[in-house]
């Protein structure tokens, strides 16, 4: 079976996080999970478990199994251009687009700053979704759902099947590209099916909301009609700071 990593011996994460901790800074650390042959079936150890650098640039998690590996229903090529080029796209437009937000903000200045931002959600998106989707998948035979997971389907969508069909349905629907999602929605306490059409449209799947601000029309015209920027810059004085770092040690929990 065809590798897609150079690493071969059959490290835990944790050796290999320690492992690669030593190994010098400006190396992404592989943190994600490798590929160890043999292994049935590679599972991730956390929701977020992604490479990052000493810089906090993101790395391309590796492949968790061979290029080859779901054949004979995804090719080998076809996993390879994917995981290899497009991943590694999305990857390297994220990079560019945080140094870009980063360089802005010392200037105190922010050009083009709807471009970058689309440019941010496009590949954040596609970054987030792309480690989702690999590692969702194993080779044919490898795994089955549990009964606890059979369960927790059930209890969200009345079967395994029934959620199934819906998913199906959902992600045959997009119109063009996109994504058929599973998703735990924090608010609701619930599992939910989401069809994302354009993975683009300025935001980054997984991310928690901790401070929002409404700019819709209907949240400041009745008092400053067309001034949406008077709205913003008064709306920072009615902030609940203590609210926003409530949520930001709540979220930066979740691992
Ligand atoms: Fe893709």
């Amino acid at each position: 079976m065809e590798s897609s990593t150079s690493h071969s011996s059959p490290l835990s994460r944790r050796q290999f996080v320690g492992a690669a901790g030593l190994a010098g800074m400006g190396m992404f650390a592989a943190n994600s999970m490798q590929a160890a042959e043999g292994s049935p079936a590679p599972t991730s150890t956390g929701l977020f478990d992604v490479p990052r650098n000493s810089k906090g640039e993101y790395g391309l998690p590796p492949l968790p199994y061979a290029y080859d590996a779901l054949e004979p229903h995804i090719d080998a090529e076809t996993m390879r251009l994917h995981h290899d080029i497009h991943f590694e796209g999305y990857r390297t437009g994220l990079n560019k687009a945080i140094a870009k937000m980063t360089e802005f903000r010392q200037k105190g200045e922010f050009p083009e700053i709807s471009y970058w931002e689309n440019q941010l959600a496009f590949n954040g998106a596609g970054y987030n979704l792309h480690t989702v989707f690999f590692e969702n998948m194993a080779p044919a035979g490898t795994t089955e759902p549990s009964a606890a997971v059979d369960k927790i389907l059930a209890d969200a969508f009345g079967s395994r099947k029934a959620f199934q069909e819906q998913f199906s349905a959902a992600s045959k629907a997009v119109q063009g590209s996109g994504w058929g999602i599973l998703g735990y929605q924090p608010f609701g306490k619930r599992l939910v099916i989401l069809q994302a059409e354009k993975h683009q449209n300025l935001t980054q799947w997984a991310v928690i909301p901790i401070l929002a601000l409404d700019v819709w029309e209907h949240a400041y015209y009745l008092k400053y009609q067309n001034k949406r920027g008077d709205y913003i810059t008064n709306w920072w004085k009615v902030v609940n700071w203590d609210n926003v770092e409530q949520r930001l040690e709540a979220a930066m929990k979740v691992t």
